[in-house]
């Protein structure tokens, strides 16, 4: 895979999660014991991803101190000989590379997305939205077969994308299919949170992407849409409105994505995590279980 650079947008305020995220990012949630920042980037470097440019924002400090390391920290853990809790903090030393820019207004994704075309406009690039991780514990290749998918196939644009519910359509980029949707597909079309009875299908952008350069130039053109902002779905449809080839790949049955954008899938995606817990977890599940057992 040759593409190494991923755009990690996470300049969103996250109003769906309030109180919990006045004052911190919502990407620095804890699910389970880390923080979902931090499965979004191991999910990367597992996909071979090197250089991280995140789109931060006001109030998006903590998650730069996030990835720094900790020299005073290391140094304490060390001389009290808590080994166990160093450990924690191997993934300061991972062979990556941090960049941020800031979006400077909350125009929209497409716009953040737009954020990084200075420092990245002319090559192929991914895009990572922060708030989502993919697969139990974030074990997921699916960057990697995106962008295998993409060189194969000299695509364009490659989305993931995940079957909701019907219902449930009104809250994603849903896909418009070329025909018969198989685990790849053509992608001939994309709508932004459609009302129900103008979905073309039950298939919703799953928070990844790869794209060509050519992105930036019809990010730049796209006017705001859906809630007003500019939206990542409109320049992808213009850019399949010209031509551009564009795939769409399922996730796999074991590589859901987890949506820490509301309490809903927030509490879902902690319970699960937590009893899928290594050391934890099957305590918890006990817990758990005696807790539904006293209240049925
Ligand atoms: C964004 C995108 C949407 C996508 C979703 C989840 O929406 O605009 O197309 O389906 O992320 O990946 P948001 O959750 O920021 O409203």
């Amino acid at each position: 895979m040759t593409i190494d650079i991923a755009i990690v947008p996470v300049a969103g305020v996250g109003t769906r999660l309030l109180p919990s995220t006045k004052s911190q990012p919502k990407e620095m949630l804890p699910v389970g014991r880390k923080p979902v920042v931090q499965y979004v980037v191991e999910e990367l470097a597992l996909s071979g991803i090197k250089r991280l440019l995140f789109i931060t924002g006001t109030g998006k400090q903590s998650i730069e101190d996030h990835f720094d390391t900790d020299a005073e920290l290391t140094r304490f853990l060390r001389k009290t000989g808590r080994e166990e809790q160093l450990a924690e903090l191997e993934f300061e030393h991972k062979d990556l590379e941090y960049f941020y820019t800031r979006q400077r207004e909350q125009l929209g994704l497409g716009h953040a997305v737009l954020c990084a075309r200075p420092l990245v406009g002319k090559e192929p690039v991914v895009v990572a939205l922060g708030d989502s991780i993919i697969g139990i514990h974030a074990k997921s290749n699916i960057v990697a077969r995106m962008v295998d998918e993409f060189e194969r196939t000299s695509a364009d644009v490659v989305v993931a994308f995940e079957e909701v519910s019907r219902e449930d359509v009104v809250h994603y980029g849903i896909a418009k299919p070329k025909g018969a949707a198989g685990e790849i597909f053509k992608l001939e079309d994309l709508i932004e949170k459609p009302a129900v009875h103008e979905a073309p299908s039950n298939l919703a952008v799953a928070a990844r992407y790869v794209f060509s350069p050519e992105i930036f130039k019809h990010l730049e053109q796209t006017t705001p849409g859906k809630g007003g902002e500019i939206q990542l779905t409109d320049a992808i449809r213009s850019m399949l409105a010209q031509g551009a080839r564009g795939v769409g790949m399922r996730l796999a049955p074991s590589e859901r994505r987890f949506d820490i954008g509301n309490f809903e899938s927030y509490f879902r995606a902690f319970a699960e995590f937590a009893i899928n817990d290594p050391i934890y977890g099957s305590n918890f599940r006990a817990h758990i279980k005696t807790l539904l057992e006293e209240q049925s």
